[in-house]
């Protein structure tokens, strides 16, 4: 890929006009600091030598002489007859807190610094595999042609006046759709202004908040729940109060705070554990909600699959008093990568979010929400929704299988969950974090369990998808886990 690599090399020390060592030194170390600081990322190719020299206006030896002393170095790697590539290097954290240091720059706000300690560790290193992460549909039936056909249509039509900016809450031809959509599969009656297309729960989520909540604001959350929320909860700096669930879903009435704010709640399918929220549990919220003048978000990330069999109506359509914000994402039921979802938010939190909106992200590409009202107007999504339905259904009972007969009495499996995830609940002892980072540098993803509760004693289990990939790879992937996890036990006990 082209790139300007001379403006990388003056933002990093590189200048014609330095004296103090040669000029391939400087060259050098301009080129070395690029790539520590990642400005020049692995597997980029290097301008050549004759073309660089031309840019930089220095002889071409030069040029010859700095790559040649990266490539010692092992910065870079040369490929014979295609070029000089960068290499793959290890972060070096101290050497850069103290440039950092030494530039003098501006200190973080405090909430910049909440984000920064709350980056979430579900899993400690790079996640290296798809199967068996968790909340992860069967990607492999994604029907791309169908999406790549709508998405031509968008593009074969569009007028130069048509790529200008858009409303910050959403294309209303998207809205109609979403509008018709969510009276067939949820229930729910809303009008097109209430509606807010985001790139998925979390924008959603991270959009409310920012709007709602202010240092110390009281924010009740389930335990254990989905840990990105309570972390952009404490990023926002509320405070965090727990409540338990049992097999009715929230316990409302137990929940200790003076003023609460909100309430974050996944009613359809408690997230991880699965529970389904009672009616009855459903009306007490609401009517706690406004006995405490508070939010009830309801984040119903996975409705599709969980609601399936036995569907129970929304805490949106029983809610009177506008306390209800409802959450969706088709990153769940189409793929993550799509990044669309939507809310349905009371009036009165408008006029806040569009403003967000108008001055952050702006608004969802209105080619992704075109392609995907076209996509719910063809009837697609519907027969999309029935595939994965049946698929990841059948392949559920594979990964069971596969897991008892390669783990024995090692797992306790907690498959209640109706949407995307299995908890394995493992012997004590057994430490679910250390475990889940060793599994996945086998390529196998888990998620630790313990990371979903946020106080109190936490279980030690897997959290894990098991219906991205099919069926021999479910098979392939337990194998292959089984295997590392009696190795990880055996370690364990050196
Ligand atoms: C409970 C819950 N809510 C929200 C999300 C975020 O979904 P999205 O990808 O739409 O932001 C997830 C993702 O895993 C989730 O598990």
């Amino acid at each position: 890929m082209p790139f300007n690599i001379k403006n990388i090399l003056y933002n990093h020390g590189y200048s014609i006009n330095d004296k103090s060592k040669n000029i391939y030194l400087v060259l050098y170390d301009s080129i070395k600091k690029a790539i520590q600081y990642k400005s020049l990322i692995h597997g980029i190719k290097l301008p050549p030598s004759r073309i660089l020299s031309k840019d930089l206006g220095v002889s071409r030896s030069t040029v010859i002489k700095a790559y040649e002393l990266l490539v010692l170095e092992k910065y870079v790697s040369v490929i014979q007859g295609s070029g000089s590539f960068v290499n793959k290097i290890i972060a070096q954290k101290e050497t850069k807190s103290k440039e950092q240091e030494k530039r003098n720059l501006p200190k973080l706000s405090k909430i910049g610094k909440a984000f920064k300690s709350h980056v979430l560790i579900t899993n400690n290193n790079e996640i290296k595999g798809i199967p068996f992460r968790p909340g992860i549909p069967p990607l492999d039936i994604f029907p791309i042609l169908q999406w790549q056909k709508l998405s031509n249509i968008y593009w074969g039509s569009i007028k130069s006046s048509e790529l200008s900016y858009y409303s910050p809450t959403g294309l209303p031809s998207l809205k109609e759709s979403l509008i018709q959509y969510l009276k067939i599969y949820r229930g729910i009656t809303c009008h097109a202004n209430q509606i807010v297309v985001t790139t998925g729960s979390l924008h959603s989520l991270s959009l409310i908040g920012s709007v709602l909540i202010d240092r110390n604001d009281e924010v009740v959350v389930e335990n254990p729940t989905y840990p990105y929320a309570v972390n952009l909860f404490k990023s926002l700096r509320a405070k965090i109060c727990s409540t338990t669930i049992d097999a009715e879903g929230i316990c409302i009435n137990e929940v200790v705070c003076n003023k609460p704010k909100l309430v974050y709640t996944t009613p359809s399918n408690q997230h991880p554990t699965g529970v389904k929220m009672s009616k009855n549990r459903r009306i007490e919220l609401l009517k706690w909600a406004t006995k405490n003048n508070a939010f009830i978000v309801e984040d119903d990330y996975d409705h599709e699959f969980s609601n399936w069999e036995n569907p129970i109506t929304a805490i949106y359509n029983l809610d009177e008093h506008s306390r209800v914000i409802y959450l969706g994402s088709f990153n769940k039921i189409l793929h993550p990568s799509i990044r669309l979802g939507y809310m349905i938010i009371p009036e009165y939190l408008l006029d806040s979010i569009s403003g967000l909106l108008q001055q952050s992200s702006r608004f969802v590409s209105p080619s992704i929400q075109k392609t995907l009202s076209l996509f719910i107007e063809k009837d697609y999504l519907n027969r999309h929704l029935r595939n994965i339905i049946q698929v990841s259904s059948e392949r559920k009972e594979v990964f069971l299988k596969a897991l008892s007969e390669n783990f024995e009495n090692e797992l306790t499996i907690n498959s209640n969950n109706k949407g995307l995830n299995v908890i394995a609940e493992l012997k004590e002892g057994v430490d679910d974090e250390k475990l889940s980072n060793y599994l996945n540098e086998t390529g196998v993803t888990t998620y630790a369990y313990s990371n979903y509760f946020h106080q109190g004693d936490k279980k030690n289990g897997l959290v894990m998808g098991y219906c991205s990939v099919n069926n021999a790879l479910i098979q392939e992937n337990i194998t292959k886990m089984a295997a590392s996890y009696y190795e990880f036990i055996e370690l364990q006990k050196r």
